[in-house]
C-alpha cells in the first residue's frame, strides 16, 4: 500500500521531504544508513533546502549516499547526477568523503555497472533473497514513466539478477548505469519525488498500478512506498 503526500508546489515538496529525510535519518538506530539518491532536476531544490536548513540537523557521518542511476559522463559534466548533488549539497554538509559512493561515470559503462554493483554489495546488507536492501531509495519519474534509468524500452531491467546494469536513454542514446528493479524493490523504504503537471496522467496509472508499460508502476517495494507530489502532478489522483 502506498502513501500519497501532496503539497502546493515544488518548493513545498522539497521542504516537506527535507524534513522527512531529516526525521528518517535521526530516527534510525543503526550507525550506518544507506540512502540512494535520484537525479534529474526534481531533487535540485531538495538538495538546496537540505544544505540551507538541515546541514546541522543531521549526523551525516551515519549516512552513506549512493545513486540509483548516473549518466555515463564525467563528474564535472553538467549532466552528472553526482556533480549536481556535490555542488548543491555535498560541498556544504559534513559527510565523510568515504560515505559518498558515486558511480564513476567517466568509466566504461559495462565495467562500471559491475564495479558499482560490487560497491553496493560491499556497503548495503542484503535480505534473505540476496538482494541489497537500501534503508531509503529516493526515486524520480520521467514523463514516460521511467524511474532511475529503467526506461519503457528496457523493461527487462526490472527483473535483472544484476545489481546494476547499463541503460540507454531512448531519445538521446546517452548511456547510463542504473540500479535494477529488484534492488529498487528490495528497499526498506521507497520515496518518489514527482512534480509537474506533465507527469499527472502517467502518475495516475502508476499509483493505480494499471500502467504496466511504465517501469515506475513496477516499483512495489517490500517496504514502504510514499509519493511526495506537488498539486500539479497529483491533479488526476
Ligand atoms: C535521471 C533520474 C531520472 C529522473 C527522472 C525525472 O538521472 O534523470 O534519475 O530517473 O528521476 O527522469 O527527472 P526530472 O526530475 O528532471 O523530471
Amino acid at each position: 500500500m502506498s502513501e500519497i503526500k501532496t503539497y502546493p508546489d515544488n518548493p513545498a515538496v522539497a521542504t516537506a521531504f527535507a524534513q522527512y529525510l531529516c526525521d528518517f535519518i535521526n530516527g534510525q538506530a543503526q550507525e550506518k544508513i544507506t540512502i540512494s539518491l535520484s537525479g534529474g532536476s526534481t531533487p535540485k531544490l531538495l538538495f538546496q533546502v537540505l544544505a540551507k536548513d538541515f546541514a546541522d540537523a543531521v549526523d551525516w557521518s551515519k549516512v552513506h549516499f549512493f545513486w540509483g542511476d548516473e549518466r555515463c559522463v564525467a563528474p564535472d559534466d553538467a549532466e552528472s547526477n553526482y556533480g549536481e548533488c556535490r555542488a548543491l549539497l555535498l560541498d556544504t554538509i559534513s559527510i565523510p568523503p568515504e560515505n559518498v559512493h558515486r558511480v564513476l561515470g567517466e568509466n566504461d559503462p559495462a565495467g562500471e555497472a559491475v564495479r558499482y554493483g560490487k560497491e553496493v554489495r560491499q556497503h548495503v546488507s542484503s535480505g534473505d533473497d540476496g538482494v541489497p536492501a537500501f534503508d531509503l531509495m529516493i526515486l524520480g519519474m520521467g514523463g514516460d514513466g521511467h524511474t532511475a534509468s529503467i526506461f519503457p524500452h528496457q523493461m527487462e531491467l526490472l527483473n535483472s539478477e544484476k545489481v546494476c546494469d547499463v541503460a540507454v536513454h531512448p531519445e538521446s542514446g546517452q548511456r547510463r548505469v542504473t540500479m535494477t528493479g529488484k534492488v529498487l524493490n528490495a528497499s526498506k523504504a521507497v520515496v518518489f519525488l514527482i512534480t509537474g503537471g506533465g507527469k499527472a496522467e502517467v502518475l495516475k496509472t502508476v499509483v493505480q498500478r494499471t500502467g504496466a508499460a511504465y517501469p515506475a508502476t513496477h516499483i512495489q517495494p517490500a517496504g514502504s512506498l510514499t509519493f511526495f507530489l506537488d498539486e500539479a502532478a497529483a491533479a488526476q489522483l
